[in-house]
């Protein structure tokens, strides 16, 4: 049920998921502010409708200032330094974003009374040698600074939780997909193939690709924030932690597939050596989201792959 009144602060709303969360709320006839310092999105994604700040979540001061003016009801914490291989390189500005930031967000959640959902990880949690499906309870084993400091925001985010009743959800996605993925990062593997088979270039193939990922589409990991806003009542302190994906795993070939597949022309394949920190499987159960908040994935993968690769110009 639609609650009226609600004013969601998106943070990271300019970049790839956060603007899919942001148009999800507004959707939904929500008020939606986004909060991002643009240094990984783009304005043009802000979804019409939504107001925006470019503010940096690190500056204590000026995200107090914005949590005051707007006044939120509930918070999407999605801004992050989100890249495995940027992580590794400099492991201090990873830390600085990931965990200050988050810190800033949950308590000034905290002070306005408004439930946080904290965009978090599957993938650079459960490690190489989790069962799959990985289910909530397996073992966290981070291979790379990105994923230890996820985890040290999920922890600030449950302990807000039993410590000053902060209403929260912690949704550890799969590999997210879908349009308005940047193409010209280093991650984002469905968005890098579109473009290049777009404009015909070959392509780089990191490991012997038949390393796994469980791919989940953008439009249902966003339902995913609705429902978990929804859940998190203020008064609601339960700790709750969700996996977001499929349960299938597919490799990076079967993706290439697929993907090459709906291309007009066969392009060329170049391999690389794996990057360091990466998993080489890694595949969700999201069963307790399922049966907690009636969640569950709508877009097949090759549904999913053709409308993200229809999305990209390759001008
Ligand atoms: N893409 C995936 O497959 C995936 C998987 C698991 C978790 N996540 C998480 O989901 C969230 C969104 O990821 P994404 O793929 O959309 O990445 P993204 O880079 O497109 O979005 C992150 C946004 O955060 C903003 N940002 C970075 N540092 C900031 C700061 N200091 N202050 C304010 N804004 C800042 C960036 O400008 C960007 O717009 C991240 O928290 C990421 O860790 C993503």
């Amino acid at each position: 049920m639609v609650d009226e009144s609600r004013r969601v602060l998106v943070t990271g709303g300019a970049g790839f998921i956060g603007s899919h969360v942001a148009e999800a709320f507004l959707a939904c006839g929500d008020e939606v502010l986004v909060v991002d310092d643009l240094s990984a999105g783009d304005p043009a994604n802000v979804p019409q409708g939504a107001s925006f700040k470019q503010t940096d979540i690190v500056d204590r001061q000026a995200l107090a200032d914005l949590f005051g003016a707007f006044s939120p009801t509930a918070v999407c914490h999605l801004a992050a330094q989100a890249s495995v291989t940027a992580s590794v390189k400099d492991p201090a500005h990873d830390l600085s974003v990931n965990v200050v930031g988050t810190f800033n967000v949950v308590d000034l959640a905290k002070d306005h009374g408004a439930p946080v959902v904290f965009a978090s990880t599957g993938g650079a949690l459960y490690g190489e040698h989790a069962l799959r499906p990985s289910a909530e309870s397996t073992w966290a084993e981070p291979l790379s600074p990105y994923g230890a400091s996820k985890l040290a925001g999920e922890a600030y985010v449950r302990t807000w939780g039993s410590l000053h009743g902060l209403g929260n959800v912690v949704l550890r996605l799969g590999n997210v997909y879908g349009p308005r993925q940047n193409p010209h990062g280093e991650a984002g593997v469905v968005a890098i193939f579109s473009e290049r088979l777009r404009r015909g270039e070959p392509v780089t193939v990191f490991g012997d690709g038949h390393q796994t990922r469980d791919y989940i589409y953008v439009a249902d990991v966003a339902r995913a924030f609705v429902l978990a806003v929804t859940a998190a009542a203020p008064s609601d302190a339960s700790l709750t932690t969700f996996n977001v994906g499929t349960g299938e795993e597919s490799s990076v070939l079967d993706l290439l597939d697929t993907l090459q597949g709906l291309a007009p022309a066969r392009v060329e394949r170049v391999f690389e050596p794996l990057r360091p920190g990466e998993l080489t499987r890694s595949c969700l159960d999201s069963s307790r989201l399922r049966s907690a908040l009636g969640w569950a994935p709508a877009t097949r993968l090759g549904e999913g792959l053709a409308a993200t690769y229809s999305s990209y110009s390759g001008a």
